[in-house]
């Protein structure tokens, strides 16, 4: 059993989801997928890609429709890392986005729960995060003006918008390294 790992992450919480993974199957390897480095695939069983939201795109998506021909017949692995809510998540219409049907069928996902510093974040994604406090303000005035409770996530983002928030754990990738193992 021969296992490869990679990761598409811009501030890190991917990049430990990945290392975890590694540091727990035996002889792994580990590689992030944005050097494109040229690998033989035909060595490696196991092929996982622990990748990051940005604003619906998937990061490590692309990489993995570029190489599906040589990937599709093993056992491919696909997870997500966002600051969303795993067990409050609808990923169907994120993942027709980023993946032809064949490859959705195919692929085993799990979806990871980040993490965000505003103090590390570039001007640009900064720009971009500005928008999620209107949205979910939003969702929360409509909750109440429905009689509804608060979205505890929404509550929680809002919280520590502009600090530092990290849902990063080990226990999260337990489900990944024990189907890796299983092959
Ligand atoms: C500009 C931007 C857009 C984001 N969009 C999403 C999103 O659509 N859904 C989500 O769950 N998380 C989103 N996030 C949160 C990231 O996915 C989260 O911070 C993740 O941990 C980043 O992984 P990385 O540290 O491996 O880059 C966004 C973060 C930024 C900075």
């Amino acid at each position: 059993m021969s296992t490869i790992i990679f990761h598409a992450s811009e501030y890190g919480a991917g990049k430990q989801y990945a290392t975890w993974v590694k540091e727990n199957v035996p002889n792994a390897t580990l590689l992030d997928s944005r050097l494109d480095a040229v690998v033989d695939f035909s060595a490696f069983d196991n092929i996982v890609m622990i990748g990051s939201f940005y604003w619906d795109g998937l990061h490590g998506a692309k990489f993995m429709k570029k190489h599906w021909q040589e990937i599709k017949d093993k056992h491919v692995i696909m997870a997500t890392v966002g600051i969303a809510n795993p067990e409050s998540s609808d990923y169907t219409r994120i993942k027709k986005f980023a993946f032809p049907d064949e490859m959705i069928e195919k692929m085993e996902f799990y979806h990871l729960r980040g993490a965000l510093d505003y103090s590390k974040i570039s001007w640009s994604h900064r720009q971009f995060l500005k928008l999620m406090p209107i949205f979910y303000k939003k969702k929360q005035k409509r909750l109440l003006k429905e009689g509804k409770g608060l979205d505890k996530d929404a509550q929680e983002f809002l919280e520590n918008y502009g600090g530092k928030i990290s849902y990063v754990a080990r226990e999260n990738v337990e489900p990944i390294i024990q189907s890796v193992l299983e092959v």
